[in-house]
């Protein structure tokens, strides 16, 4: 099928090299004009395993292109992706400004029956809203009446807007793309029902569970399923400080609990809690969705609340081991808000850092990938080149994101380059490894 795909980070980027490996014809579009032409020259504007190579093998069979031409793009398409950002508004809800920009860019452009799918995250209520939009603007365009299927039949623009949540994760982007956990169809027109399944064939067949819901259902899955994720981490994150006061260890307890399927493994890493660009967001949007129909929730605020103080959690450590900071050379290990990815968005790392500075610490910091993130945030932050390099000579050492690497480094040549052998372990790298006992270790969960 030709397909336009309108945003090309995470989700657009992504899902559009692989619909393109999938024998869809792609033009991903962009109203940044740095990404674009980076993007044609082979220059990724984001850090994900295995994407250079997809574009790339996209870009050579002819069925992957990038434009900053996003009417021509949707004249040209059967089915248009909105995969544009909503990010989180002051007033808690999710900002649907630029989603809107392409319903009505949308209107303006298309010249056959065309649909939009919406897989950027939106609050329910979104795609209804997108349909009137682009309803005035084929009105404008004196191309539809009110009776748009009949429309249609006679080969006259017609449109549907459907919901088609996307649920990759940072870091595993191409994987999980490649191999999604469901397909969700949100939609109660039989036309743009078949085009999914026809655009997603592939999917189908190999066995990826399919469910068709309505729109609304489509847009709360979406928000329900990271809320719930939030939820999750809030929880083992209180059942860590606990840990902490009686004695227990909670990654023993999480891999009990994990073992009952009703529960499952995943999410249960106890930490410095949740960031990124979705779960914050999303929990946040859920609540605010709530609030405008009346409906209070009482779950998520506190999951928030959590959250918030799990975040303050390495500071308040170190500030118990640390009473005096000012002229204190203290590493930290970690700044994306996960390993895997370059992103800092709601990263735990910047507010400790942000700390820290005030408090008139030196703060060298080590990243694989997101010390150019970082740098743009925190100027006086330092760099150093490996993590060894950051820990020389230090006071203290603070994990804030598990790279794996970091697991990989031997608690002793840690030990050995410190001045002072403090290390606060956000992420419990190093919760059951046996440890030296000149270091002064601390990390959530452990008592
Ligand atoms: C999330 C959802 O997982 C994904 O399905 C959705 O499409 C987008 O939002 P992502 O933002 O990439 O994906 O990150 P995720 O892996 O969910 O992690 C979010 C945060 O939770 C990270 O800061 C991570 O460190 C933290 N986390 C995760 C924990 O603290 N403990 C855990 O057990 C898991």
């Amino acid at each position: 099928m030709k397909i336009a795909i309108i945003g090309t980070g995470y989700v657009g980027l992504v899902s559009g090299a692989d619909f393109a490996n999938r024998g869809h014809q792609v033009t991903c579009v962009d109203i940044n004009e740095a990404r674009i032409e980076g993007l044609k020259q082979g220059v990724m504007p984001i850090s994900e395993v295995g994407l250079p190579e997809l574009v790339a093998a996209g870009v050579k069979a002819g069925m992957l292109e990038f434009s900053l031409d996003a009417r021509a793009a949707i004249a040209e398409a059967e089915i248009v992706f909105c995969c544009v950002g909503t990010p989180l508004a002051d007033d808690g809800r999710a900002d649907c400004g630029m989603i809107y920009e392409v319903a009505r860019t949308f209107g303006e452009s298309i010249t056959k029956p065309t649909v939009l799918v919406n897989k950027s995250t939106v609050p329910v209520g979104t795609a209804m809203k997108c349909e009137e939009i682009i309803k005035k603007e084929l009105q404008n365009r004196k191309m539809l009446d009110s009776r748009p299927r009949v429309l249609a039949l006679r080969g006259d623009p017609f449109f549907a807007v459907v919901s088609n949540p996307e649920f990759l994760s940072q870091g595993t982007a191409v994987r999980d793309t490649a191999n999604p956990s469901r397909l969700i169809i949100g939609s109660d027109d039989a036309w743009a029902i078949a085009q999914m399944e026809l655009v997603n064939a592939s999917f189908i067949t190999a066995g990826v569970p399919k469910i068709v819901m309505s729109r609304a259902s489509a847009e709360l899955a979406k928000c329900a399923a990271n809320a719930f994720l939030a939820t999750k981490i809030s929880f083992i994150n209180e059942i860590a400080n606990l840990c902490e006061l009686v004695g227990a260890n909670v990654d023993d307890i999480a891999a009990s609990m994990g073992l009952d399927k009703r529960i499952g493994p995943a999410f249960l890493n106890a930490g410095i809690g949740y960031g990124g660009g979705c779960i914050p967001k999303d929990t946040a949007a859920l609540i605010a969705t709530g609030h405008d129909v009346g409906y209070e929730f009482k779950i998520l605020p506190a999951v928030q609340a959590v959250n918030e103080s799990q975040r303050r959690i390495l500071y308040t450590k170190l500030c118990e081991f640390m009473p005096e900071r000012a002229g204190k050379r203290i590493a930290v290990w970690g700044l994306a808000f996960k390993p895997g990815t370059d992103d800092v968005r709601s990263a735990p790392s910047l507010q400790i850092v942000q700390n820290l500075l005030a408090d008139g610490a030196e703060m060298i910091a080590y990243d694989p990938t997101a010390q150019k993130n970082a740098a743009g945030l925190l100027p006086q932050l330092k760099f150093a080149k490996t993590p060894l390099e950051a820990v020389q000579e230090a006071d203290a050492l603070l994990i804030c994101t598990e790279w794996p690497e970091f697991a990989e480094l031997s608690l002793e040549k840690i030990a050995e380059m410190m001045s002072n052998k403090l290390i606060i372990d956000g992420r419990g790298v190093y919760r059951n490894v046996e440890r030296p006992n000149n270091v002064k270790y601390w990390t959530v969960g452990c008592g």
